[in-house]
């Protein structure tokens, strides 16, 4: 019998406890272990009361404590934050118990020195479900495409933003009445800032390129924007392109600099990835001989996140009995850099506000030129609204250093009437 310890009852810590309380036997039918929650921690006595009249499970307020248990040999972190998830998890290592944690944040600004720890104690830290909940991609990379190197990888990381676009591009509804409806519906946090800016999406791809790149990535290095600019024109005017815009993180390798963002993109209707919609998420990735894989499922909620984390917890127990640690991903720069948003290079859409004047295409172009940026398409349509019209124009590749400052140049023309706006477009056939 292994035990297990779990700190955080909230709705993945109560799941997790259900999970393995409910499919105890199934689990050992299957792989083997016998599994056992011996403790639950949480700073609430009120959600202590979830577990009920259950004789194996010691309830405390005390997460220490629990971490201390002599019975507790692998401790679940489900509390979310980096300071106590910080210190609990570092007690649990220092004792030499293994780690199953989903917590994203704490893993992409401290993992380093978590990671590093372990390896140190001989402990391992299990985190598949710190990236989309509940689908097994942190394992498909791990294990199933260890004889692979990834040098290109699209995410769809965030279940919130990607419900809010798909309800902008489904009703032609603005980004603001798209939010009240998630949040109303419990898609979207009371203060959704970690989804709709792209943070949350950001450690989950900082994870990822640690894992699947074997970079060192630190969050300061991940260009991020997020969705609450993104208006229904730019959805129609892309749809019109053959794109649906996506919060995309993308990562790539090319030339020893290594690229990671997190932003709204144009990303071909023909691609898969496009056509993941609502509050799913997926992740599409090339390995050198395995080729394309895309994965999909839910990335959040208590049962697919639970799924996630006792999936973790079952590879841990297995392992426990050989005496068998797992290395903690090997990231090491190795000759490569972080590539500068600057740098990065892609075809653009820029949408203008401009007057509809002789000579406005003119002058706009002749901007473009003088960065060397190419256009392959204009298009000008709609009804005059105060005397202006948008113009979209989308770009050959160009970098967006070189876009911005044509675009700050641009702005300042006397018939332009609001920032220009800008989305990249992720189409390798451009
Ligand atoms: N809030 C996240 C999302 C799930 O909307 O996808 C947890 O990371």
């Amino acid at each position: 019998m292994v035990g297990v310890g779990i700190v955080g009852l909230g709705t993945v810590g109560f799941d997790t406890y259900r999970i393995l309380r409910d499919y105890r036997s199934l689990i050992e039918t299957r792989a083997g272990v016998d599994l056992r929650v011996v403790a639950v921690a949480d700073a609430d006595p009120d959600r202590l009361k979830l577990i009920g009249e259950d004789p194996d499970v010691t309830t405390t307020t005390d997460a220490p404590r629990l971490i201390e248990d002599d019975r507790v040999e692998i401790v679940v972190e489900l509390m979310g934050g980096t300071d106590a998830a910080f210190d609990y998890t570092k007690q649990a290592i220092a004792l030499k118990k293994w780690v199953v944690t989903a917590n994203k944040a704490l893993l992409a600004e401290r993992g380093e020195d978590l990671f590093g720890f372990a390896d140190e104690q001989g402990s391992e830290i299990g985190f598949e479900a710190s990236v989309c909940g509940g689908i097994p991609v942190i394992r498909a990379i791990r294990d199933g495409l260890v004889g692979n190197r990834i040098h290109y990888m699209l995410g769809i990381l965030n279940g919130t933003s990607n419900y809010i676009l798909s309800r902008m591009a489904d009703e032609g509804i603005p980004f603001d009445k798209a939010l009240a409806e998630a949040q109303r519906l419990g898609f979207a946090e009371k203060d959704p800032t970690l989804d709709i800016e792209g943070i949350d999406a950001a450690h989950k791809l900082c994870i990822l390129v640690r894992l699947a790149l074997g970079f060192p990535m630190q969050m300061s290095e991940i260009a991020t924007a997020g969705i609450s600019k993104i208006e229904p024109i730019d959805i129609e005017f892309a749809k019109e392109f053959g794109y649906r815009i996506k919060l995309l993180g993308v990562a790539k390798e090319e030339e020893n600099l290594i690229e990671a963002r997190v932003e709204p993109a144009m990303i071909p209707i023909k691609h898969p990835m496009s056509n993941v919609n609502e509050a799913y998420n997926a992740v599409y990735l090339v390995g050198d001989n395995v080729g394309s894989n895309l994965y999909y499922g839910k990335g959040a909620g208590g049962s697919p996140t639970g799924s996630a984390v006792v999936s973790d917890i079952v590879d841990m127990a297995l392992r426990k009995t050989v005496g068998c640690s797992r290395r903690s991903p090997i990231a090491r720069k190795d000759g490569r850099s972080a590539k500068s948003a600057e740098k990065s290079m892609s075809p653009f859409y820029m949408r203008f506000k401009a007057q509809d004047t002789p000579g406005v295409l003119s002058r706009i172009s002749g901007v473009l030129a003088n960065y060397n940026i190419s256009i392959y398409a204009v298009v000008q349509k709609g009804r005059k609204v105060d005397g202006y019209v948008p113009i979209v124009m989308l770009t050959y590749e160009a970098s967006e250093g070189s876009l911005r400052k044509a675009k700050a140049e641009i702005d300042r023309l006397p018939f332009i009437g609001e920032e220009t706006m800008h989305i990249r477009i992720e189409d390798r056939e451009l």
